[in-house]
């Protein structure tokens, strides 16, 4: 009987320890490094997907390798957080909350994506609406491949 609970216990320990698959919402990012903000407007190329006010916020893994200049370790993660921009007579300020989008590096389990997994949320219900990310996201960060698939570098 004890045996019997101990590799009970044993089993449910494996199966509690492993790691959820995919890219879980990146609670508490907006206190994490602040590592670039910009603004996409009208008439610029990515306007149509990315149009509006954007912040990108790194946890500690990402934030100090990209600060050093290595390839972030697994476990970084970095969200790119959009906003609308409304444009008043004070300058552009931020208007509605728009989505969430994330990458984790996970080099076992993102492998065929870089090693980067990628998913974004709806930024009011937190609701997933990326199909398939190798050629939502993937395809166009496979262009920074110099760079581990990110566009965001250092600030000097
Ligand atoms: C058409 C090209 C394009 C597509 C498609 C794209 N991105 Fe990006 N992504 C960018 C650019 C450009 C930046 C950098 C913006 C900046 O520097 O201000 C970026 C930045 C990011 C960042 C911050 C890290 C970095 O690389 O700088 C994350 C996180 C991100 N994107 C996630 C996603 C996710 C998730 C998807 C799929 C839903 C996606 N992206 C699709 C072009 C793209």
């Amino acid at each position: 009987m004890r045996i019997l609970l101990c590799i009970l216990a044993l089993v449910g320990f494996i199966y509690c320890a492993k790691k959820e698959p995919g890219v879980p919402y990146p609670e508490g990012y907006q206190k994490w490094a602040l590592l670039k903000s910009a603004l996409i407007t009208k008439g610029e190329p990515l306007f149509d997907p990315f149009g509006g006010i954007h912040h990108i916020y790194g946890n500690r893994e990402a934030q100090s390798a990209i600060e050093a200049g290595q390839t972030p370790p697994d476990g970084s993660v970095l969200v790119f957080d959009l906003f609308e921009a409304v444009s008043s007579d004070s300058g552009d300020t931020e208007g509605a909350h728009k989505f969430v989008a994330v990458m984790i590096k996970d080099s076992e389990q993102f492998k065929s994506t870089g090693g980067w997994g990628y998913d974004a949320f709806k930024a009011d219900t937190k609701e997933r609406f990326v199909k398939d990310a190798t050629k939502e996201c993937f395809a166009c960060h496979k262009s920074q491949s110099g760079n581990d698939f990110l566009f965001t570098t250092a600030q000097k």
